[in-house]
């Protein structure tokens, strides 16, 4: 039997759209057993949306992976803890597909490499931001170079982490339809030498710096104004430290002083609240890890 952990991620980290995730200390477990036919069983998040059926998104790319090695996929059983939050900016849907190809992978003896994996888990999701950082772990800086996903990883200090999810019906789908075709000159200067700096304050936990500097003009300012008390829920984590629409959101994230995060947590959260949205909330550290065995 093989259990794998893999953890979530939040992307963008501000300015840094499409290139840029953070592995974080929350995990979905998953164990793999050869069985006579492919069943899926999931407890935790997302256990009554997932447990449907077997057409998913990890067993498409565990499937995925036995094609393009040329092998015949036998009979699994596939049973999943999910800690991951799901429809959140917190990459679940990234998680599944590496648990897929990563499980299939160690399954059949480890016929791809890492940049293997990472470039088929590309190809499924579209981008590799939160891919990467969920093989990988740590901070992870990703882009597409023709053919090739070019990634750096970098070890990050401890940092406090507050997320805060608003239950609002947010699909990635539409939080990538409201952004514009292209931006101004003036909108990708600023983004361009903010999303170096958010490298170099993490990599040196620089709370001072990352608070900041963590800003963006090329997708939060368009999806925040969708997101009901999304752009005051910003507003209010930005007083506690660095923050940043998770990934395509809806979910906030704040990078704080860890005496003060159940309070940021509180607040962050009261301001949802306000308006009659429930939330579920986060407090987390990055992960160093990616992907791996257990
Ligand atoms: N970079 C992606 C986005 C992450 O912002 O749309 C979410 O999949």
């Amino acid at each position: 039997m093989l259990k794998i952990r893999v953890p979530a991620t939040s992307a963008n980290l501000g300015p840094g759209f499409d290139c840029l995730g953070l592995a974080l200390n929350v995990w979905n477990e998953i164990t793999f057993e050869a069985a006579h036919k492919l069943t899926y069983r999931v407890a935790g998040e997302g256990a009554e949306k997932l447990n449907k059926g077997t057409r998913n998104l990890l067993t498409k790319a565990y499937a995925l992976l036995y094609e393009v090695c040329g092998e015949k996929m036998g009979g699994v059983q596939i049973c999943a803890h999910n800690e991951i939050l799901m429809s959140s900016g917190l990459g679940s849907s990234a998680a599944a597909i590496v648990a897929g190809l990563f499980g299939a992978n160690e399954m059949l003896g480890r016929p791809l490499s890492e940049n293997g994996l990472l470039k088929l888990a590309t190809e499924i999701e579209g981008h590799p931001d939160n891919v990467a950082p969920a093989l990988l772990g740590g901070l992870v800086v990703s882009v597409m170079a023709r053919q090739e996903i070019i990634t750096r990883r970098y070890e990050i200090p401890e940092l406090t982490l507050v997320i805060v999810k608003p239950i609002v019906d947010w699909p990635t789908r539409v939080a990538r339809a409201v952004l514009p075709k292209s931006v101004s000159r003036v909108d990708a200067v600023y983004n361009v030498g903010r999303a170096v700096l958010v490298v170099d304050a993490l990599r040196n936990g620089d709370l001072e710096l990352l608070q900041k500097i963590m800003d963006d003009r090329i997708h939060q300012p368009y999806r925040l104004k969708h997101i009901s008390g999304g752009l005051s829920a910003y507003k209010t984590a930005k007083r506690f430290g660095a923050a940043a629409l998770s990934g395509a959101g809806p979910s906030i994230i704040a990078f704080v002083p860890p005496e003060n995060a159940e309070k940021a947590k509180k607040e962050i959260a009261a301001v949802f609240e306000e308006r009659g949205i429930e939330t579920r909330e986060i407090v987390t550290k990055p992960s160093s890890k990616g992907a791996y065995t257990i």
